[in-house]
């Protein structure tokens, strides 16, 4: 069987490859929302740019689709610096890593998507690269082995990450500047439709914009995707122009609801209702019934689902929220027959 293909997950897929660099805003001026995170990049860049130093280094967390990667570009060029991109399950050996490190120069960015699935000795190589950027490798073997230390140029390192809980106590503590990226709200959501359509020159009507921002469940990468799908369906169906009902009917037929839900999120919730009385139900209880890996859950559906007020995260497990019920038009259990 051909699996469904997943248009509102967060994560990449193939179709999103080809439009994703165009679609990157370049400064911190055209990233739209995240203000918070905006504001102190934008003073630690400016003091670091004004002093000849490297930018401490920076770790950005956050579910996928938020940001993150562009951010990475637009750290590095605001500080009028190349980036050098890899990620952690790439780098396997040593020397990979080693190879990289002694080739940035001064201020240089390097960016490592994924940061926390990064083998443990390379993770080990990395701290005294953050911390005096400095290389210790060992030559030889067995008692005719030494460490040698490499130099190298000061640089800055972007870390990224889905879950932040997942670094290791020591390569966290080495990041001067940690900052967490969430969920966009819709008048950020709605500004990012509005950018992406004029780049891809799309005629797009202000409530087709609003409704698209709003079922794109707070992700960048999911609006332009949902705007790509609602374009070719203007341009098949209709002359070309997204007005309200051009957009209604492409969202209606990618199976799209209110609230940007897929199979997935239905199934979960329902699950939790049906089989388990609303919960709580452990973490791992839920993945097998609901037949999609636990992390997946826990990275990509569960957070804007809590986020949402779906779904909430108790000691004893996940639980679906009267909320929740509403939606599948059931009624919650009252309060003194719940199990939570
Ligand atoms: N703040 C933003 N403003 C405008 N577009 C954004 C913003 N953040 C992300 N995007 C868009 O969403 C897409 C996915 O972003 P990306 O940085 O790859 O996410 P992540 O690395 O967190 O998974 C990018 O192509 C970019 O065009
Ligand atoms: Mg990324």
């Amino acid at each position: 069987m051909v699996e469904k293909e997943r248009l509102v997950t967060a994560v990449r897929i193939e179709d999103d490859v080809q439009y994703e660099a165009g679609l990157r805003p370049r400064t911190l001026d055209e990233y739209i929302g995240q203000d918070r995170v905006r504001e102190n990049l934008a003073v630690s860049i400016a003091a670091a740019r004004q002093r000849g130093e490297a930018l401490d280094h920076v770790l950005l967390s956050g579910p996928p689709g938020l940001g993150k990667t562009t951010l990475a570009h637009v750290v590095a060029n605001e500080l009028g610096v190349p980036m050098r991109g890899t990620s952690g399950p790439v780098l396997e050996k040593p020397g990979d890593l080693a190879a990289i490190l002694t080739n940035l120069k001064a201020r240089d960015v390097l960016f490592v998507d994924e940061i926390h699935r990064m083998p443990p000795t390379i993770e080990e190589i990395l701290y005294p690269a953050m911390e005096d950027y400095e290389l210790d490798i060992v030559i030889g073997q067995g008692p005719a082995a030494r460490s040698v230390k490499v130099p190298l140029q000061p640089f800055t390192l972007v870390g990224a990450t889905t879950r932040t809980g997942l670094l290791t106590g020591p390569l966290r503590s080495r990041f001067g500047i940690v900052h967490r990226l969430d969920f966009y709200g819709l008048p950020d959501m709605q500004e990012i439709v509005r950018r992406s359509a004029r780049i891809l020159g799309v005629e797009i009507a202000r409530e087709a914009e609003h409704e698209i921002a709003r079922r794109a469940r707070g992700t960048p990468r999911i609006a332009n995707r949902l705007l790509r799908r609602v374009r070719d369906f203007a341009q098949v169906r209709a002359d070309g122009i997204v007005t309200m009902d051009v957009a209604l009917g492409g969202l209606e037929l990618l199976e799209v609801d209110q609230h940007g839900f897929d199979e997935i999120d239905r199934r979960l919730l329902l699950v939790i209702i049906d089989k388990f009385s609303g919960g709580p139900v452990g973490l791992n209880t839920l993945a097998v019934a609901v037949g999609e890996e636990r992390d997946a859950i826990e990275e990509i559906y569960e957070p804007f689902l809590i986020q949402i007020g779906f779904l909430d995260r108790t000691p004893r497990g996940r639980v679906a929220t009267p909320r929740a019920y509403e939606y599948f038009g059931l009624t919650a259990p009252r309060k003194d027959q719940r199990l939570w």
